[in-house]
């Protein structure tokens, strides 16, 4: 049974109230800008384990200037950077780089903060609307989002997925938040979790450590695959949306137990995980207009199913319907004995749900279901 409470999450003041007010025996802090406010610090001086790295820890996602020096120290292998304040800097990185442009935000932007760009205008542009942003070389190479349960010391990493952030078919148009996503990938190198451990996220841990600001909680590392060998694009603390989606699906061992153990420092005791057979995919329906403001307010059906997974969508209060309230609207999440089954069983979900002037790409794990996905060398 769940209770929906209003409570501001990104107050650490009335997140940690309603905790101790309702004896929570773990509390969960799933977006960013919470931790980065400094939920989970408020609520474990209440003396409630909370899932989720302190504000300190947290800067891994909220800056990546800050992201970019801790790999530096711990010597994890990342694009090229550097952080820009003027137009001149920013220029001058632009030119060293060369196309493709990279320009980042340098704070948080719920994944929406970059430019990737030929048109040097347009990444000036950025920049400047930006005011302090991160400009990097570019990384060639398919992408893999890897997901780390830890408890700062002991770490457990979760199943390599995919993630699609154009909006368009064949990586077109701009950047969203996430178009859809699948696990596992039939086309990773073997080793490719144990090296991704051994050379990125023990070696963060570890810095996170000698920094005295160690990092608990879901450590995301997005990363492209080079002819280089895997690189960093980013960090987030938190899990990332829609990768969730298809590594939970996929999840036999209860998430609870494991969340409440990297809380309280116990992962190392934690038994190893255990995995369905088969393979995930996921797919985001999305409003009219995004990753523009979107349109809202638009009666949707066919969305109360098993498998559709809801984001942005309210209940009218005259009648109950269920109407669009965001940008990602809600998705279709299957499993099936292969890649090819949960893909067909996903769209299968999507063509059921009916939206005005809604949209989905209509390419999510194609290219890993015909093998078309090669890492360059
Ligand atoms: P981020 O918010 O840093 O994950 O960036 C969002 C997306 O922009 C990534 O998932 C990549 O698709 C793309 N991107 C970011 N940095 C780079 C880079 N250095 N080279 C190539 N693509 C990048
Ligand atoms: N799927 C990317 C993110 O959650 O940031």
């Amino acid at each position: 049974m769940a209770e929906l409470r209003a409570v501001d999450v990104a107050d650490p003041a009335g997140v940690a109230a309603l905790a101790v007010e309702i004896r929570a025996d773990l509390v969960v802090i799933g977006p960013e800008a919470p931790l980065v406010a400094g939920v989970a610090d408020a609520v474990r001086a209440k003396g409630i384990a909370a899932f989720g790295p302190s504000a300190e820890a947290a800067r891994l996602e909220g800056s990546k200037t800050f992201a970019k020096d801790v790999m530096t120290a711990a010597g994890v292998p990342t694009a090229r950077a550097y952080t820009c304040v003027d137009e001149a800097s920013t220029a001058a990185a632009l030119d060293e780089f060369g196309p493709p442009y990279v320009v980042k935000n340098d704070g948080l932007a719920a994944g929406k903060g970059v430019v990737v760009t030929d048109d040097r205008a347009a990444a000036l542009r950025h920049a400047r609307e930006c005011g302090r942003v991160v400009v990097e070389e570019y990384l060639a190479g398919p992408e893999v989002s890897l997901f780390v349960v830890t408890d700062g010391e002991a770490a457990v990493p979760l199943l390599p997925a995919q993630d699609f952030k154009r909006v368009g078919d064949g990586d077109s148009g701009p950047n969203t938040g996430g178009m859809g996503a699948y696990a596992p990938l039939p086309w990773a190198p073997p080793g490719l979790v144990d090296e991704v451990m051994a050379d990125v996220v023990h070696p963060t841990l570890a810095e996170m450590r000698r920094r005295g600001t160690p990092f608990a909680g879901l450590l995301y590392v997005g990363l492209a695959m080079t002819a280089d060998g895997p690189r960093v694009i980013e960090f987030n603390a938190r899990f990332g949306d829609p990768e969730t989606q298809v590594v939970l699906a996929l999840l036999e061992t209860p998430l609870g137990g494991l969340l409440h153990a990297a809380a309280t420092g116990t992962l190392a005791d934690h038994p190893p995980l255990r995995w369905r057979d088969g393979a995930a995919v996921t797919v985001v329906v999305a409003a009219d207009n995004y990753p523009g403001a979107p349109r809202t307010g638009d009666v949707i059906t066919g969305a109360d199913r098993p498998g559709v997974i809801h984001a942005g969508t309210a209940r009218r209060a005259a009648d109950g319907a269920l109407l669009s309230a965001g940008g990602r609207v809600v998705c279709g999440t299957a499993t099936g004995p292969t890649l090819a089954a949960a893909r067909d069983a996903a769209y299968a979900l999507v063509g059921g749900i009916g939206l005005a002037g809604s949209h989905h790409r209509t390419d999510i794990a194609a290219a890993a279901v015909d093998g078309r996905i090669t890492i360059p060398r």
